[in-house]
């Protein structure tokens, strides 16, 4: 859409690689990983991680309002992105059957799942107060910045 600023998704790639390279604390990457992400993507209300612990998804470091803590897997953009092992990018959440509505704001939404040793670990999910926020580009930038996280943390 045209009132979304661009992303410059290189500058923040390098960014990321610089912020995170020294790292290997999970909650350290993931915090600043959040922070960065919400400094530079332009119409977005909620960014942050959900980990996964005893079968469910927990929150963890975010940038925006307090958010619902627990999700089950299969439930909701988050648990159906864990479930299906695949990128959720949702026009309207209003749409979505079972969205979570954790903040009133949100009107879309990507969601993507993160992995360790082949395994699912938890998601990247970020919120949008507009409709049809996420188009294919921020979808295939964002799994690179899920990459490199998972680089890191390997
Ligand atoms: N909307 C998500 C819940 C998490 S919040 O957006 C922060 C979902 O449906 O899984």
């Amino acid at each position: 859409m045209s009132d979304i600023k661009n992303t410059n998704y290189d500058l923040l790639q390098k960014q990321l690689i610089s912020l995170i390279e020294d790292e290997s604390n999970l909650i350290a990457i993931l915090s600043n990983t959040s922070a960065l992400l919400n400094d530079h993507l332009d119409q977005v209300n909620w960014v942050g991680f959900y980990l996964i612990e005893n079968n469910e998804l927990i929150l963890g470091p975010f940038q925006g309002h307090p958010a619902c803590v627990h999700i089950q897997i299969g439930k909701g953009v988050c648990g159906t992105a864990v479930s299906n092992n695949e990128t959720q990018v949702v026009k309207d959440v209003h749409q979505f059957p079972g969205h979570i509505a954790c903040d009133a704001n949100s009107n879309s939404e990507i969601v993507i799942p993160i992995h360790k040793d082949n395994k699912i670990i938890g998601v990247l999910d970020i919120d949008a107060p507009i409709k049809s926020r996420f188009n294919d580009e921020d979808r295939k930038e964002l799994e690179k910045v899920v990459s490199i996280i998972e680089n890191q943390i390997k």
